[in-house]
């Protein structure tokens, strides 16, 4: 078994990324800026959104972090999101999910300038993303992807089981595996909550995509000998036995399935820090967009 380490991978693609906006503001070009929008205080999502600040300073990036109550509504949050479109210091744009109640994402996703949507989950991006075209891909999928390519890992004709079909993970993920390319070049079959008898999909797969949002789903009954796992849960449990009470576990049951797989991804430490990569390429891309 071998462990697919987004410290390693994270670290190297970043520094990549790094020397390429060096090289980019040489030539003359803007440097990389992300704003990003937090609306309420789950504190899930302000240690996301704080990862993706510090990591736009990590690598030389300006960052915005606007912060809005939770009762904001969604008109004075579209207005917001219109302000930065106008922007023009502004390349890339986040808004965290997720939002209120009260508020649909689909209006305000639907607001981000496409050539902004550095989290690609506007409709033109995902259109562009399943026709194959240039564009912005959502971080999570396109961090596995560059996993993936980094280990050298060769997804064709394999069969590939992905658990979850959010517009986040599982549905980009599926399209991406699926793609002509590599990695892609799969067979994938789609897996969801509706599914009858997962286990008799996850057996026949050569790869697992496990983006369920359920603590140590995936059990080592389900998994084929030499399977490649990727976990991209982030589940916090309670741990008596750590000071804080809590701890990360992934959609996965490490302990038990990584002894069978070829290669596994752990949590934390894995897949997590690939979506920060994803991210942070796409606001390079936005910004060289615009030319010098
Ligand atoms: N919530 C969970 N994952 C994400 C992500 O990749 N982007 C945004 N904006 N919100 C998220």
């Amino acid at each position: 078994m071998q462990l697919l380490d987004g410290v390693l991978v994270s670290g190297h693609i970043k520094e990549q990324i790094k020397q390429e906006a060096i090289d980019w503001q040489a030539a003359g070009g803007k440097k990389p800026h992300l704003a990003a929008i937090l609306v309420g205080n789950n504190p899930a999502s302000e240690a996301y959104v704080g990862s993706k600040v510090k990591h736009c300073d990590e690598l030389g990036f300006d960052s915005t972090l606007l912060r809005l109550p939770s009762e904001t509504t969604e008109a004075a949050l579209i207005a917001e999101v219109q302000r930065l479109n106008e922007d023009p210091a502004v390349d890339g744009i986040l808004v965290q999910l997720p939002l209120p109640e009260h508020i649909s994402p689909d209006s305000v996703i639907n607001a981000i300038d496409p050539g902004k949507d550095v989290d690609g989950f506007h409709p033109i991006s995902q259109g562009r993303m399943v026709l194959g075209q240039p564009t912005f891909l959502p971080a999570t999928p396109y961090g596995i992807m560059l996993m993936l390519e980094y280990y050298k890992i060769n997804t064709s004709g394999m069969h590939c089981v992905v658990i979850g079909r959010s517009n986040i993970v599982g549905t980009p993920m599926s399209v991406l595996m699926s793609r002509a390319s590599n990695p892609g070049n799969a067979t994938v079959t789609l897996c969801h909550s509706r599914t009858r008898n997962l286990k008799d999909f996850t057996l026949n797969a050569d790869i697992i995509i496990a983006a369920i949002g359920k603590p140590r789903y995936v059990t080592a009954d389900m998994v084929k000998p030499g399977a490649i796992v990727i976990d991209v849960g982030i589940n916090r449990i309670e741990d008596a036995s750590r000071k804080s009470g809590s701890r990360l576990v992934g959609d996965v049951d490490f302990d038990n399935v990584a002894p069978l797989c070829s290669y596994i991804t752990p949590v934390p430490k894995g897949v997590g820090l690939m979506t920060i990569c994803g991210l942070m390429k796409n606001t390079l891309q936005a910004a060289k967009q615009k030319g010098i």
